[in-house]
C-alpha cells in the first residue's frame, strides 16, 4: 500500500537559535515561532563543535527526524539528550530587555505558560513529522482541541463536526461551545457531498476524527478539505488513531491537526498531553490567546521530555501495533460469535479503498460488535485476562472498552444510535504483548459469552 508522500525539511517559520554569538551558529536547538515567548537557549559553546549532519536530520526519514530532528547532541555540553528545562519563568537582562520581550520586538523567554525550550523542541519535531509549518503543545489532547477551537470561534459562527467523535470532544462542542453563542451540527462526513449540502455562511470550521473513536468510520481528508477550503472554513483533522507515521492531513489539505499525545505519541501510558499543528500564524494566536487566556492547558516539561523519548520509538511501535491489530480483525471477522469488526485493513470494511489511499498502515484500533448485544459484550469483556479493562489507547499493554458506557458516555441512548455507536460495541487498542497471547485471550473470553 502506498505511503503518503514524505516532506523534505520544515516549511515556514523557523526561529534562529543563538549559541556563539556574531556567526549566530546554532545551540543545537531549533522551534518553531513563539514571538514573544518563544526562544532562545544561550550554551556556553564552541565554535568549531562537530554537528549532527544538518541534511540528515531534517531531510532523513521518519523515524530519523523522529528521533533527531531539531537538537544537535554535539552542541555543548555533549548530551546525547536534549536537556529538561524546569523553570516557569525567565530572567531579563535589563529592564528594557523585558520590555522588548513583552512587545514582542525582542525573541527570548518570559514565562512557561507561553514557552519552555523543552516544550519548544517537541513542538518543532512534531511539526516537521505532521509536514506543519509550525506546533504548539497542550497539557492534553482536549487542550488541544479547546485552545484551538476557543481561538478560531466566536459567537454567532458554526462548526460542522463529524456524526462520530471521542465523546469528550462531543461533550466540548455540544455543552460547552453551544453555551456561548456557537452553533454544532453533526453532519455524517463519511460522504463528503453532505459537506456541500450542510455548509452554511456561518460555517467556520469543520471537525473530524479519521478513523473515528469508536467506530472506525473514515472520512476522505483531501475531499472534505477541499470543499470546506471552497467555502473559505477551515478543516481540523483529529489524527490521534494514526499519528504522523500513518496519516499526514496537512498534506492532503486540512488546515490543522490536533492529537492526543497521550496516546501513539507518548506511548507509555504515563503521561497526558496533547499537540496542536498548522499554519504559524494562527498557531501564535493560539499559543497567546487561547491557550496563555483561555484554557491555560500547558503541558509541562516533563512530561514533554517522556513524549520526545516516546516519539523514538513511535514508527517501531506503530508498526507491531498495526500487524497485530491485522491478525486480531482477521481473527474476530472469522468468528461466529460475532456480528461485524470494524477495521479499515480487512478487505471488506465498507471504505477500505480510502484507507488504502489516506493511510500508510491501517492502525492498531479494531472494534467490533458481537451477535449477543449489550449482556455478550459485558461477559466478553469481564471475561479477558491479558486485555486490561481501561479506556485510553496506544499503549504497550492491551486495552478493552465499552464505548456507550465509558468513554461515549456523553451521548445519549438516541445520540449513540444517530451517530453509529452501538450499545454492543466493544474497542480494543491492541498493545505489544505477542500478538498469540492475544489471540488466545479473544479465543477464551469469546468462549464464554
Ligand atoms: C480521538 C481522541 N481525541 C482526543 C482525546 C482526548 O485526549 P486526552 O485524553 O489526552 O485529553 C482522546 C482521548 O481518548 C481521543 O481518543
Amino acid at each position: 500500500m502506498p505511503a503518503p508522500p514524505r516532506r523534505d525539511g520544515v516549511a515556514g517559520l523557523r526561529l534562529p537559535w543563538h549559541g556563539c554569538g556574531k556567526d549566530d551558529e546554532t545551540t543545537g536547538f531549533e522551534q518553531s515561532g513563539q514571538g514573544a515567548g518563544g526562544g532562545i537557549i544561550h550554551f556556553p559553546c564552541h565554535r568549531d563543535h562537530a554537528s549532527m549532519d544538518d541534511n540528515i536530520t531534517r531531510r532523513g526519514g521518519f523515524s530519523t527526524r523522529a528521533i533527531h530532528h531539531g537538537y544537535d547532541a554535539y552542541a555543548a555540553p555533549g548530551a546525547l539528550n536534549p536537556p529538561l528545562y524546569l523553570s516557569s519563568t525567565y530572567t531579563f537582562p535589563t529592564t528594557a530587555d523585558g520590555s522588548a520581550r513583552f512587545a514582542g520586538e525582542q525573541q527570548g523567554y518570559v514565562y512557561s505558560r507561553v514557552g519552555n525550550p523543552t516544550t519548544g523542541l517537541l513542538e518543532a519535531r512534531l511539526a516537521d513529522l505532521e509536514g506543519g509549518e509550525a506546533a504548539v503543545v497542550t497539557a492534553s489532547g482536549q487542550g488541544a482541541t479547546t485552545s484551538l477551537l476557543w481561538t478560531l470561534l466566536s459567537a454567532g459562527d458554526e462548526v460542522i463536526a463529524d456524526k462520530t467523535l471521542y465523546g469528550c470532544t462531543f461533550a466540548f462542542l455540544n455543552h460547552g461551545l453551544a453555551r456561548f453563542g456557537v452553533k454544532v451540527r453533526h453532519v455524517d462526513l463519511s460522504d463528503p457531498a453532505n459537506l456541500s449540502a450542510a455548509l452554511s455562511p456561518a460555517t467556520k470550521v469543520v471537525f473530524f476524527e479519521t478513523p473515528a473513536n469508536p467506530n472506525m468510520r473514515l472520512v476522505d481528508i483531501a475531499a472534505v478539505a477541499d470543499i470546506a477550503r471552497r467555502h473559505g472554513a477551515v478543516t481540523v483533522v483529529d489524527n490521534t488513531y494514526c499519528t504522523p507515521y500513518l496519516q499526514r492531513p496537512l498534506e492532503l489539505g486540512a488546515d490543522f491537526v490536533v492529537h492526543s499525545a497521550t496516546k501513539y505519541l507518548g506511548g507509555h501510558g504515563d503521561l497526558l498531553a496533547g499537540a496542536i499543528v498548522g499554519p504559524a500564524e494562527v498557531l501564535q494566536q493560539v499559543r497567546f490567546h487561547g491557550l496563555k487566556d483561555m484554557t491555560g492547558a500547558v503541558l509541562s516539561s516533563q512530561d514533554a521530555f517522556l513524549v520526545l523519548r516516546g516519539l523514538k520509538t513511535l514508527a517501531l511501535r506503530m508498526d507491531r501495533h498495526c500487524a497485530s491489530a491485522a491478525q486480531v480483525a482477521e481473527f474476530l471477522a472469522g468468528r461466529p460469535e460475532v456480528a461485524v469488526v470494524h477495521y479499515p485493513g480487512l478487505a471488506g470494511f465498507p471504505q477500505h479503498d480510502l484507507a488504502r489511499r489516506q493511510m500508510a498502515r491501517f492502525g492498531g484500533m479494531v472494534a467490533f460488535e458481537l451477535k449477543g448485544g449489550l449482556d455478550a459484550g459485558v461477559r466478553f469483556m469481564d471475561a479477558l485476562g491479558l486485555f486490561t479493562r481501561a479506556v485510553s489507547l496506544g499503549d504497550a499493554e492491551s486495552l478493552a472498552q465499552h464505548p456507550a458506557s465509558m468513554t461515549h458516555a456523553t451521548y445519549t441512548l438516541e445520540q449513540r444510535a444517530e451517530h453509529f455507536i452501538g450499545e454492543g460495541l466493544v474497542r480494543l487498542s491492541v498493545g505489544l504483548e505477542d500478538a498469540e497471547d492475544l489471540l488466545a485471550d479473544l479465543e477464551q473470553a469469546l468462549a464464554r459469552v
